[in-house]
C-alpha cells in the first residue's frame, strides 16, 4: 500500500510502515527512545509493535487511559519522567495509542526542551482516521477539550490494522462515525459504499481506512489552520458535542461516535431545509446511523437543555452558533447561523 503524503511527514501502511520506521531510526541516531503508551496499549499492543520492528534500547513512559487523563497533570508526570530518563533534544517519542496518548504525546514532544521528534502509531479507528493525522495535539482543561495545545506535526504516522484486533466493538463504532463523516464532507462513491456494502459488524476495512485518512489530510492540507475548509470535519460535531455533553452524567450517555452520529443527522436536515439537501440522502444518512447505533429519544425539555448548551458552547466565535452544513454529498457550506426553531424541528425529524 502506498504510503499518503502530508504537509512535513508520511502515512504509511502496514509493513511499509513498520520499515520506513527502522529506516528512520537509522538514519536519525536518536539519542532515546521512548514509547509512550496508555495501560491498554501497553497490555495489548506494544508486543504486537515490538514483533514488527525491532528497537534498540527503549524506554516506556506509560499514562492512565481514558479522556479524563489527558490533561496537564498528566503531562507533568510525563515531562517529569522524561526529564528523569535523560530526554534530551535529540530523543523521540513514539506515541502508541489511541487520540488520548497520540494528542497529549505530541503536546508533550512539542513542548519538551522546545520540540523534539515524535512519531504516531495509532491503536483505535478513531485515531487511526482522524486523531493522528493533521497536527493538531493537546489536552484538555477542567471539562472544556482540547483547549490548550500546538500544531506540531509527527516525523511520520504508521498505519496499522492488526491493532483494532483488542479494540471493543464499541470504540470501533464510535470511531466509525469520522468515517462516515468524511464521506459525507467530500467523497460520494465512499457514501454510496459505507451505505450499500457496509455490513454492521464489520464496519471497516483497509481500503476503507485508507480513503478516509486521504480525506482528512487533503482537507488538513489546504486549510491547516482551519480558517476555512477544515471547519468542514466539524460537520455534526456542533450538535454532536451539545448531546454528548448533556448526556455525560446520566444513565443516557452515549459514545463520542453515537453522539456525534446524531448530530450529522439533526445538520443532514437543516441542510436539507436551509440548502435543499437531497431528501433521499437525508433518509439514508438517518436510516444508516440508526442501523450503526442505537435510537435515543429525545424529550422537548432534554431538546431545550441541549439548545441552551449550546449557546454557550465557547468554541462558536463572537456569541454565533455556526454550523457546517451540506449542499449535497461532498459539497460543505460554511459558518451558517441557525435558529432554535429550526434545531428543535431537526430534533424532530430524528425523534420520528
Ligand atoms: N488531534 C486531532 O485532530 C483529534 C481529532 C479527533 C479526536 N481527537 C482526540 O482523540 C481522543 C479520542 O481518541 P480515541 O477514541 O482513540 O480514545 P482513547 O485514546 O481514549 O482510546 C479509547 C480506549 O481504547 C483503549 N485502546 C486504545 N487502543 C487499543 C487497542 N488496540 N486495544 C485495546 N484497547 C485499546 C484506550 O486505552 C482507551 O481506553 C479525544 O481526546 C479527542 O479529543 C483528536
Amino acid at each position: 500500500m502506498k504510503e499518503i503524503i502530508a504537509e512535513n511527514y508520511s502515512i504509511f501502511f502496514n509493513d511499509n510502515g513498520y520499515d520506513a520506521l527502522t529506516y528512520h531510526l537509522k538514519s536519525y541516531n536518536y539519542s532515546k527512545i521512548f514509547i509512550h503508551l496508555d495501560t491498554n496499549t501497553n497490555k495489548y499492543c506494544l508486543n504486537v509493535l515490538l514483533n514488527k520492528v525491532k528497537i534498540n534500547d527503549f524506554e516506556t513512559i506509560i499514562s492512565k487511559d481514558g479522556e479524563n487523563y489527558k490533561n496537564i497533570e498528566s503531562c507533568m508526570l510525563l515531562w517529569e519522567k522524561l526529564s528523569l530518563l535523560g530526554a534530551d533534544r535529540k530523543s523521540l517519542i513514539i506515541n502508541l495509542g489511541g487520540g488520548v496518548v497520540g494528542d497529549m504525546g505530541g503536546f508533550i514532544a512539542s513542548t519538551f526542551k522546545r520540540g523534539i521528534d515524535f512519531i504516531n502509531i495509532p491503536t483505535t479507528l478513531l485515531s487511526m482516521v482522524d486523531a493522528s493525522i493533521g497536527g493538531k495535539t493537546g489536552i484538555d482543561l477542567g471539562v472544556l477539550k482540547n483547549q490548550i495545545g500546538t500544531f506540531y506535526d509527527p516525523k511520520m504516522v504508521i498505519i496499522d490494522s492488526t491493532y483494532l484486533k483488542t479494540l471493543s466493538q464499541t470504540e470501533i463504532r464510535s470511531g466509525y462515525a469520522e468515517i462516515f463523516k468524511h464521506s459525507l464532507i467530500s467523497d460520494i462513491e465512499l457514501f454510496q459504499r459505507l451505505i450499500f456494502e457496509s455490513n454492521n459488524n464489520v464496519l471497516y476495512n483497509d481500503k476503507v481506512i485508507k480513503g478516509s485518512i486521504k480525506i482528512k489530510n487533503d482537507i488538513v492540507l489546504i486549510d491547516k489552520k482551519e480558517n476555512k475548509e477544515r471547519k468542514a470535519l466539524n460537520f455534526g460535531h456542533t450538535l454532536g458535542h451539545a448531546i454528548e455533553s448533556f448526556f455525560l452524567k446520566s444513565e443516557k450517555r452515549l459514545l463520542h461516535g453515537e453522539a456525534i452520529g446524531i448530530g450529522m443527522i439533526l445538520s443532514s436536515y437543516i441542510s436539507h431545509k436551509l440548502f435543499d439537501f437531497n431528501s433521499t440522502n437525508l433518509d439514508l444518512i438517518k436510516n444508516h446511523i440508526l442501523n450503526v447505533y442505537k435510537k435515543i429519544n429525545f424529550s422537548k425539555m432534554e431538546i431545550s437543555k441541549i439548545i441552551e448548551l449550546l449557546k454557550h458552547d465557547k468554541k462558536n466565535s463572537h456569541g454565533n452558533i455556526n454550523f457546517i452544513l451540506l449542499r449535497e454529498i461532498g459539497v460543505p457550506v460554511y459558518d451558517i447561523q441557525v435558529d432554535s426553531k429550526m434545531i428543535v424541528d431537526s430534533f424532530e425529524y430524528y425523534n420520528n
